[in-house]
């Protein structure tokens, strides 16, 4: 099969990692005969730097002529520490998502058992989760209106705004998920405080009792929800929850994995679907060779498996990404104390002690190509 995929790198980590990503896509195609054809765009920092904006129209023009986008990573600190820029990098992730219409992001957790101890939490709470977390991408406080500053700029708002429309669109995915899972969804809202809440509470029980039924659905405070994410992760099969709320509660889950660069994502919507992984620009690494490459590679086996329909193809880059892990073959977030074994590994990761963002994307990729797993 021919594929072309709009790859967009971004700023730190991000042209790293999804280097890393394409490797193993390269080495899939070479396996299975496929073409992939990547068209490389601008987003984020860079892409203010070189073409005045963060997601300029040319970058949106590559997305729509492609099949599926891959995604690294967005976000610089000269912006961060500067609350008056008129551009931010940011803006240019969240007019995409708009742009591409991407309501749902997906991200799903399930730790390694060999990483089990990579975690802060204890073994006994960590092992065995397997959730997902459905977050809704385009609405909430990220995009409602009116927001801003006061003329007198002494006052600041944003608003919250869902319809009924937006919550049940994501709900539909929410619920299609749990039917091929284990039949379980939470909403997690806050709906003991805000309006939209207690409409995300009303739709939601209502699709589950009139279109559902089949489906558990409990509901939960984002307090709460939180707290037992990280005492009784097991618990929960699908976590539905809005923009807000999602990307704080997917950054819990990192927690839960032992490293937030091994979890990835997709987005879906009305066109194209996006692929990322779900931590960010991670500045302080960039250029260092020790970002980890996991979480992109594994959103590159989304693409195969959600966007692409191949699920064989998918399930050979998930297997080469665990052997790596299994055999130490990792950079250091998730070395924890282990060593490098195998013989894949070679003599600079095993006189490290760990491995860098290149040598652990190209041990994925020959496992991948040698059908090692
Ligand atoms: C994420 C990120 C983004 C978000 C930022 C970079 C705008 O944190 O994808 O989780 O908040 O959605
Ligand atoms: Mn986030």
């Amino acid at each position: 099969m021919k594929k072309t995929i709009a790859v967009l790198p971004g700023d730190g980590i991000g042209p790293e990692i999804t280097a890393q990503a394409v490797k193993a896509l390269d080495a899939v195609a070479e396996r299975f005969s496929h073409e992939f054809v990547y068209r490389y765009a601008d987003i984020g920092a860079v892409a203010i730097d070189r073409h005045g904006e963060p997601y300029p129209d040319s970058t949106h023009k590559v997305c729509m002529e492609s099949d599926a986008v891959l995604f690294g990573a967005i976000g610089d600190p000269k912006y961060d520490n500067d609350p008056t820029a008129r551009v931010r990098p940011e803006q240019g992730l969240l007019k995409m998502r708009k742009a591409l219409g991407l309501f749902a992001n997906i991200r799903p957790v399930r730790p390694y058992e060999s990483l089990v101890s990579a975690s802060p939490l204890k073994d006994e709470i960590v092992a065995g989760s397997d959730f997902v977390v459905v977050r809704e991408l385009t609405g909430g406080i990220y995009f409602g209106e009116p927001r801003g500053r006061s003329e007198a700029g002494d006052k600041a708002f944003d608003s919250c705004v869902y319809s009924v429309g937006e919550i049940r669109r994501v709900a539909e995915v929410a619920f299609g998920y749990a039917r091929r899972r284990r039949g379980h969804v939470t909403l997690v809202d806050k709906a003991n405080v805000l309006a939209t809440s207690r409409l995300w509470r009303e739709t939601v029980t209502s699709m589950q009792k009139n279109e559902y039924p089949d489906v558990a659905l409990d509901c939960m405070f984002v307090d709460n929800a939180a707290m037992k994410m990280v005492s009784g992760p097991k618990t929960f099969d699908v976590i539905l929850t809005e923009n807000m709320f999602g990307d704080i509660l997917s950054d819990v889950s990192g927690v839960i994995n032992g490293s937030i660069g091994l979890l990835p994502s997709a987005s879906f919507g009305s066109g194209k679907a996006l692929f990322e992984p779900i931590h960010g620009s991670f500045p302080q690494a960039a250029g260092k060779d020790i970002a980890n490459p996991v979480a992109t590679i594994l959103s590159a086996a989304m693409m195969l498996e959600d966007a692409f329909g191949m699920p064989d193809e998918a399930a050979a880059v998930k297997a080469a990404c665990a052997l790596s892990i299994e055999k130490g073959i990792c950079t250091p977030d998730i070395q924890a104390g282990r060593s490098v074994s195998g013989s894949g590994a070679d003599d600079l990761c095993k006189a490290a002690g760990h491995c860098g963002t290149s040598a652990v994307g190209s041990f994925i990729a020959k496992c991948i190509k040698d059908s090692c797993c």
